[in-house]
């Protein structure tokens, strides 16, 4: 066996066993604070983040998986009145204090041409001759991997201790023209940052029961 493959085996098991490991009360409030108990925020404390933070963000959420490690997606983070003015008119007018609000908005896009990057990302196959010559497929491939990876970077902001309020009331095609004009990317949501006031969070909404959401076959 070669060092590299050595080395992912041992990655692979040490980070089961740290785990394993840990006394059921952390891990308890690791999975509250990831998902259990975490709540989508709309009203933010007046608690500024660091640009440091959003980079520490992104250090953390890029190691979610994509289709054939893709990356897709490309975020725009508004955090300063300039920023969010560039976002504001393409908002529903329910979000307009939201993101005023809040310390950072984040557009979460994604790149028509993100099978460029492949060679480099994805080196064990040449799948960019897929996408280029067949550009329809781009746009669904794209939208499905940026999604998954504003859902790494929700659990990625919790896991660092912020919060996060997600929001799709908005004209896709307005924020296209107010941010990305003449480039190959488009929207996909938006996502409030910061720290969130919890007297503004209402009571918790149901989920569906297993039975009326899965299928065992
Ligand atoms: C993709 C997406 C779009 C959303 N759009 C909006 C929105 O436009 N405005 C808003 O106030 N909340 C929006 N929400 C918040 C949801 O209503 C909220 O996440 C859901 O009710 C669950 O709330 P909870 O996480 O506090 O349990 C959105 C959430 C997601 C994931």
């Amino acid at each position: 066996m070669d060092e590299a493959k050595r080395q992912v085996i041992e990655r692979v098991q040490s980070v089961r066993a740290r785990y394993a490991a840990l006394e059921p009360a952390a891990r308890a409030a690791a999975i509250d604070a990831l998902l259990r108990e975490a709540r989508s925020h709309k009203m933010w404390l007046d608690r500024p983040v660091e640009d440091a933070l959003l980079r520490d963000l992104y250090e953390l959420f890029k190691w979610g998986p994509t289709s054939s490690n893709s990356n897709p997606a490309r975020i725009v983070f508004a955090r300063t009145a300039e920023g969010k003015a560039r976002i504001i008119p393409a908002l529903d007018a329910g979000n307009v204090a939201k993101v005023r609000a809040a310390p950072v908005t984040a557009v979460i896009g994604y790149d028509l041409r993100f099978h460029e990057r492949l060679p480099e990302l994805f080196p064990l196959a040449d799948h960019s001759s897929h996408f280029r010559d067949h550009p329809e497929a781009a746009e669904p491939y794209a939208l499905r991997n940026s999604s998954l990876q504003g859902a790494w970077l929700i659990i990625a902001a919790r896991a660092m201790g912020l919060d996060v309020g997600p929001m799709s009331g908005f004209d896709n095609g307005r924020l296209d023209e107010l941010l990305f004009a003449g480039t190959s990317i488009r929207s996909n949501f938006i996502l409030n940052l910061g720290y969130g006031d919890p007297a503004a969070v209402p009571a918790r909404l149901p989920r569906l029961p297993f039975q009326d959401a899965c299928t065992l076959i």
